[in-house]
């Protein structure tokens, strides 16, 4: 890999041990990709919220060892100085309000509180979120980033057209210190034309409609693969393309996508493909919703439901409001619960506009900063949960051992309140 003079100076230890650890593993990390050189970045999300499982694994009880270890993969403690690129925490292990309702002991909310101190000490943005975009990282067309989190991912590349492959805690770790990123994948420019067509025929409109059409897509082309959506005729929206995106990445490796006319690097059809002919041309139509819509509900059979969760990935204000009315004049059934997930900030605005007290008042929770697949928890005795969102229903099955629903939220809402899944197949 060919260097600049700042990052051999880097690599040769100018800026201290940790500096030169972390240009040490994204040399070693794009050699192994085939990246020609790094690139610059200021814009870098990446997850180092740890607790106790971390300083069990890494040995160390600093925060310093737990970064050089899990955030760096550095064989020792070192002392970690002030991120260089503008770094965000994305979502983590812990709500720093309903940690109790998560069921985490005393010791493990100090430790994940002292590690969030030291994350801000380090100049780490505590977005605390899935959705980045939602909360003030908004990056440009063309824009380099380095950014963990698939859903997050592919709605940058696709609805904004910025840059970013899908990095790991440490890339991202030593992205922060450095600004520095490997040169490859969807930063070049060739590799960001659309490569397999999908040709919708059937109405695509709800949120619901989005989710299935996402999964389906990820089930069908591979990892590598750049889908082309055509024939939509409703524009979505910013939690249409939140839905779409997140399902297509958890079903397949999906992490860009075209919707001419919609998205930022696709004025037309043929923009999308910057010329080429499609590799394949796939159709979806009424049979490969169904299709969708069975696999993603494979597990489920018993309607009896303990817990509804909404905000995968994590809601918008108007997600949330609109839970407050579908609540209006119902409680949640006592047999169930209802679980509404949102980025920090947005549950700060939540509050004020009274949301939160409202869901609280009809039995629901407003949370944040977590959900139920990244940190692991459900209420106690939970077997069966309905939720709107196609990744979540496609990821706590296999993860948590429950059983789930996918529908609307309309269906939701009403599964929380009678506490039997009445929704309807697509
Ligand atoms: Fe976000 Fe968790 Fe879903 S990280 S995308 S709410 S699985």
């Amino acid at each position: 890999m060919r260097l600049a003079d700042d990052e051999r100076a880097m690599l040769d230890g100018e800026q201290g041990e940790a500096v030169a650890a972390a240009m040490d593993l994204l040399v070693r990390y794009g050699e192994v990709l085939g990246a020609e050189r790094l690139v610059d970045t200021d814009n870098v999300c990446g997850a180092n919220l740890f607790g106790s499982r971390h300083s069990l694994v890494c040995g160390s009880p600093t925060p310093d060892g737990a970064f050089s270890e899990h955030s760096l993969d550095a064989p020792r403690e070192l002392v970690i100085p002030p991120v260089k690129a503008q770094s965000h925490q994305l979502i983590g292990p812990m709500d720093t309000k309903h940690w109790r309702v998560q069921g985490l002991p005393q010791d493990e909310h100090d430790e994940i509180m002292a590690s969030e101190q030291y994350n801000a000490e380090h100049g780490i943005h505590l977005l605390n979120t899935c959705t980045p975009y939602q909360v003030g990282n908004v990056p440009l067309k063309g824009e380099h980033c380095a950014w963990m989190e698939s859903s997050a991912v592919v709605y940058v590349n696709s609805v904004l057209g910025a840059r970013t492959n899908v990095e790991g805690r440490e890339s991202t770790g030593a992205a922060m210190l450095t600004g520095k990123i490997p040169y490859w994948g969807l930063h070049l420019e060739e590799n960001r034309r659309g490569s397999h067509l999908v040709e919708v025929t059937t109405p695509v409109v709800t949120n619901r409609d989005w989710g299935l059409l996402g999964y389906w897509i990820g089930e069908q082309v591979p990892e590598e693969a750049i889908p082309v959506v055509d024939g939509i005729e409703r524009t979505p929206d910013l939690v249409r393309l939140k839905h779409f995106g997140a399902a297509a990445a958890s079903s397949g490796g999906v992490e860009m996508y075209h919707v001419p006319g919609i998205t930022a690097e696709a004025r037309t059809r043929e923009e999308a493909f910057a010329g080429r002919a499609p590799v394949e041309h796939l159709r979806y139509g009424p049979a490969q919703r169904s299709e969708a819509y069975e696999h993603l509900t494979a597990t489920a059979s018993d309607t009896s439901v303990d817990l509804v969760m909404i905000g995968c990935p994590h809601a918008t204000l108007g997600q949330v409001r609109d839970v407050v009315r579908l609540l209006e004049g119902r409680r949640v059934h006592p047999d169930s619960e209802l679980w509404v997930f949102t980025p920090r900030a947005l549950r700060h605005i939540a509050e004020q506009n009274g949301y939160a007290r409202a869901l609280e008042d009809a039995g629901a929770l407003l949370m944040s900063d977590t959900c139920p697949a990244i940190g692991q928890f459900l209420p106690k005795g939970t077997r069966v949960i309905a939720t709107d969102s196609a990744k979540q229903v496609h990821y706590l099955p296999a993860i948590m051992n429950v059983h789930g629903w996918f529908g609307t939220l309309e269906e939701c809402v009403d599964a929380a309140v009678t506490g039997t899944w009445r929704g309807e197949r697509p």
